[in-house]
């Protein structure tokens, strides 16, 4: 059936504030069951669970970006190593196959050929614990894997993936407490907490999607501008790869993530005042570091736009734009905070005048090699 545009001026639009609906569908099951893994993942899923000893996330695009911080929840989660890569990278190198380890895919279509055909190549190479997690049903990934967990975003019309990639960082937590749960490293005070904190959390994106007039203020100043550099560290690198993505796919504006720790070991030679710098500054662990990096931004003139918590020290001044999310939400903000990088370059693209929904050269699902 056609998807109806309703109140919105574009896909994309529509999606993006779709994404607290989207985000509790697919939460739903894993709550109202308490994480009962045959329910969520398969029948199959407690027997392979248990005996998994690594994970290794196949995927491509925004889908890639999403293992970049699922890798680190299993990591602190779960406490099982895990690996992220390019399915066009795994499919053509050597490697050494691990029958324990659980190979993931992520892929909004289930039809992307790149990451179909490592899937492939992964069982050509003797593994057997394969899991998807996918929006469509019936595609092809899902098919051709043990377990499966459908994401409930509803269907994706814009080519740039939004409620896609935070639906699939939720699926990508409740593995990570899965597998510890299999595994026995999760008590039931731990289950309940990590439940608890995925019930706010359609809230919280709802808190970070009211702050759009005050981004739409920003993009007019970014549709101006050639290049932008995103900044991050930890978990939020990720998030700065994903709105350096967003921005270039569809307003065209040249744009680099960096994990912040690494701009003194190039990119801070191309910062000028014509080189906006977005920072994702969460109030974790890692702020005073972030902190340090944006001080040496502000010495060579760059203009600053900083995405941080209600309650981290940072405030405004010339050169730096400071926007709060309303609250801190721990191991999940990752999913609150890539709400305004994907608002900031929605309304840049508008600014510009682009085809948000169908940018140049691109394709919503890329079947060829
Ligand atoms: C294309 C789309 C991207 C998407 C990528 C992976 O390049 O334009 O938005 O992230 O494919 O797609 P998938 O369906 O596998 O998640």
């Amino acid at each position: 059936a056609a998807v109806d545009l309703g109140p919105y001026r574009h896909f994309m639009q529509k999606e993006i504030h779709e994404q607290p609906r989207a985000l509790a569908d697919t939460l739903e099951g894993a709550l109202n069951s308490q994480l009962n893994l045959t329910d969520l993942w398969g029948t199959q899923a407690p027997e392979i669970f248990k005996d998994v000893d690594s994970v290794l996330f196949l995927a491509s695009g925004t889908s890639h970006y999403a293992t970049l911080v699922g890798r680190q929840w299993l990591e602190s989660i779960a406490g099982i190593p895990a690996q992220t890569e390019l399915g066009h990278e795994y499919r053509y190198r050597d490697s050494i196959p691990n029958p324990r380890q659980l190979i993931v895919t992520l892929s909004q279509s289930g039809e992307t050929l790149d990451t179909f055909e490592a899937l492939k190549r992964a069982k050509e190479l003797g593994h057997e614990y394969t899991l998807s997690i996918c929006n469509v049903a019936e595609s092809a990934i899902p098919r051709a894997s043990a377990l499966r967990f459908l994401t409930r975003a509803g269907p994706e019309i814009g080519v740039a993936s939004t409620k896609a990639f935070t639906t699939q960082l939720a699926a990508l937590y409740l593995l990570a407490i899965s597998l510890a749960k299999a595994q026995g490293r999760l008590d039931a005070d731990a289950q309940a907490g990590h439940l608890d904190a995925l019930r706010q959390l359609p809230g919280s994106v709802q808190h970070a999607l009211n702050l759009e007039p005050q981004i739409q203020g920003w993009a007019a100043r970014f549709a101006g501008k050639e290049h932008a550099l995103f900044l991050g560290r930890g978990l939020h690198y990720p998030i700065a790869l994903e709105g350096a993505l967003k921005l270039k796919e569809i307003s065209y504006i040249h744009a680099e993530a960096y994990p912040a720790g690494e701009l003194k070991h190039g990119p801070l030679a191309l910062v000028d005042s014509n080189m906006p710098v977005v920072v994702i500054a969460p109030n974790d662990r890692l702020l005073e570091k972030v902190a340090a990096n944006m001080q040496e931004v502000h010495a060579r003139g760059g203009e600053l736009y900083v995405f941080t918590d209600a309650d981290s020290h940072f405030s405004a001044s010339e050169g730096i734009h400071v926007l709060r999310l309303p609250r801190h939400t721990g191991l999940l903000s990752p999913v609150v905070h890539v709400i305004p990088v994907q608002l900031l370059a929605y309304h840049a693209a508008l600014v510009k005048g682009t085809d948000v929904d169908r940018p140049r050269n691109l394709a919503k699902a890329v079947t060829v090699e």
